[in-house]
């Protein structure tokens, strides 16, 4: 496996000529959830390119940037066992400019649901995300559904812009318990990770009322808000939408997504499922 920190050397590799290349792109802290995007497009892919940067744009004032888990060591061992070619870890000042271009996250679908609590981020995440895509210019790239409305927005750039490069979306990894594995996790404390079981379990639940024939949006929702409420301290959002991010009020097989967003203490967790 290759190391590479240098922007430039990473688009001269890129340029002459990796044969097939999928791509994945990370914040490091990487965890079961990461591996199997890693997998994925070594499967599918000739060459495999992982990127590791926590990337301060997509932060906002106040968020965990300065603790949010730093893990390089570790990052290099896991990408190499999991048959990784390139490992790219840029540092900020040959990925960043001053005074650059910005790209901007779609006015609606940007700055609803986690854009509405996080106002900006996405425009942080779509900025890197094309950087990367840019830099490493893959036939693929794989984001986790885990992610959902960055995985939507994401596909939504690469359509909007034009750019040669198929989006795979792949499926949440889970810690046995049901909780959906993330680098944020660490956070909790034993207890905190008890109570946050609650969301995993409200989306099998709404997914088990789907299973029974339930269809209606809002009773869905005030289901699950019983379950979660028994478990965290606060319910940011429950939603149902379609695949383009619009509220449903009933549910469509196979064009529906339940999406939640919770805190416990101070940990700010997000899950939900593709129906
Ligand atoms: P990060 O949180 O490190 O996640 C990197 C990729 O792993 C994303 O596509 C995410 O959806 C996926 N992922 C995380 N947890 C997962 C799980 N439990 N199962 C399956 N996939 C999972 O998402 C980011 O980084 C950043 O926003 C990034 C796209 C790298 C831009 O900075």
């Amino acid at each position: 496996m290759r190391i590479v920190r240098d922007t430039n050397e990473m688009k001269r590799i890129a340029k002459s000529g990796i044969r097939e290349c999928g791509f994945v792109a990370t914040m490091g802290a990487l965890h079961e959830g990461h591996i199997s995007l890693i997998q994925r497009a070594a499967e599918e892919n000739d060459n495999v390119v992982v990127s590791v940067f926590v990337n301060p744009t997509q932060f906002l004032e106040g968020e965990d940037l300065d603790r949010y888990p730093r893990r390089e060591k570790e990052d290099i061992e896991i990408c190499a066992c999991a048959g990784v070619d390139i490992l790219y870890m840029p540092q900020m000042r040959n990925i960043y400019f001053e005074d650059e271009m910005k790209i901007l996250a779609p006015k609606r679908g940007g700055y609803i649901l986690e854009g509405a609590g996080r106002p900006g981020h996405f425009d942080g995440v779509l900025q890197i995300v094309m950087k990367l895509l840019n830099i490493v210019s893959p036939d693929r790239a794989y984001f986790g559904k885990k992610d959902a409305q960055q995985l939507i927005l994401i596909e939504k750039m690469v359509r909007d812009y034009f750019m040669d490069i198929e989006i795979v979306g792949c499926e949440t990894v889970r810690d046995c318990d049901g909780l959906a594995l993330s680098s944020r996790n660490v956070y909790l404390d034993e207890e905190q990770r008890r109570r946050a079981l609650s969301i995993s379990r409200a989306l099998r639940s709404a997914s088990e009322l789907v299973d029974k024939g339930e269809r209606d949006a809002k009773r869905l929702i005030s289901a699950m808000r019983e379950i979660l409420q028994k478990g965290v301290d606060e319910v940011e959002y429950v939603a149902v939408t379609d695949r383009g991010l619009n509220m449903l009020e009933e549910i469509k097989e196979g064009e529906s997504l339940i999406l939640v967003a919770a805190k416990v203490g101070e940990t700010r967790l997000i899950d939900n499922i593709w129906l």
